[in-house]
């Protein structure tokens, strides 16, 4: 599982193209969530963003958005897309287990999408540390986890409801959870949750 946790990993599936959960679009349950019930404006972390589709979706709506990756090939293409679309969204190549390390709390929201179950598993709880690191109290986590299902080899590590729930707690408070519309092939594996970090010390 190291194997994940190395950018050249993630680098060389894009370079020979075999990046199977590229949607080429914004994912829809960030679109539903946004045209529905936008959380707050204000600066937004896209953790794993790729190629930045939703990254330049929350910035054609109005967050000031900045994008983490560690491969270079999906951020060149993520800035391309970007400027050819006019968008000032800012990418940035971090190894987002580090974010923590050397940032203040510097963001109003976080969108997690297809990064959780990227990370090496053993790695989930640093991935909640970043998040805290990352947020300032108050601040709001849109995630949608997938795969929700039990078992299975990774990338894309499988993820349950419950451990969400564990990794969250104490320092998020869950205020809406459900199954969002997805596309076909992940409709029903997916888990919509909206969340907040909790004020505090
Ligand atoms: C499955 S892809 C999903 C990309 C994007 N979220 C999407 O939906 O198209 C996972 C992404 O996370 C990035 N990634 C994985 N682990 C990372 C880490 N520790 N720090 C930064 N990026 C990471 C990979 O480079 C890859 O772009």
């Amino acid at each position: 599982m190291a194997r994940v946790s190395a950018p050249d990993f993630w680098q060389e599936l894009y370079e020979r193209g075999a990046d199977g959960w590229e949607l080429g679009t914004p994912a829809p349950p960030l679109v539903n969530f946004i045209e529905t019930t936008p959380p707050p404006h204000g600066r937004v972390a896209v953790l794993g963003c790729g190629r930045g589709h939703d990254a330049r979706y929350l910035a054609r709506h109005g967050y000031e958005t900045v994008g983490f990756d560690f491969s270079t090939a999906a951020l060149h293409q993520a800035r391309a897309l970007a400027e050819r679309e006019g968008l000032a969204v800012t990418f940035t190549q971090r190894d987002i287990l580090a974010l923590g390390r050397d940032r203040a709390p510097a963001f109003d929201g976080v969108w997690e999408y297809t990064c959780f179950c990227a990370i090496d598993p053993r790695h989930r709880p640093e991935y909640v540390t970043t998040l805290n690191a990352i947020l300032k109290p108050g601040g709001w986590l849109l995630a949608c986890f997938y795969p929700v299902r039990r078992g299975g080899a990774g990338p894309p590590f499988p993820v349950a409801r419950s451990e969400v729930r564990r990794l969250l707690h104490p320092s998020f408070r869950i205020e809406r959870a459900f199954t969002p519309r997805s596309v076909p092939r992940r409709q029903g594996q997916e888990w919509m949750v909206m969340a907040r970090r909790i004020e505090g010390p």
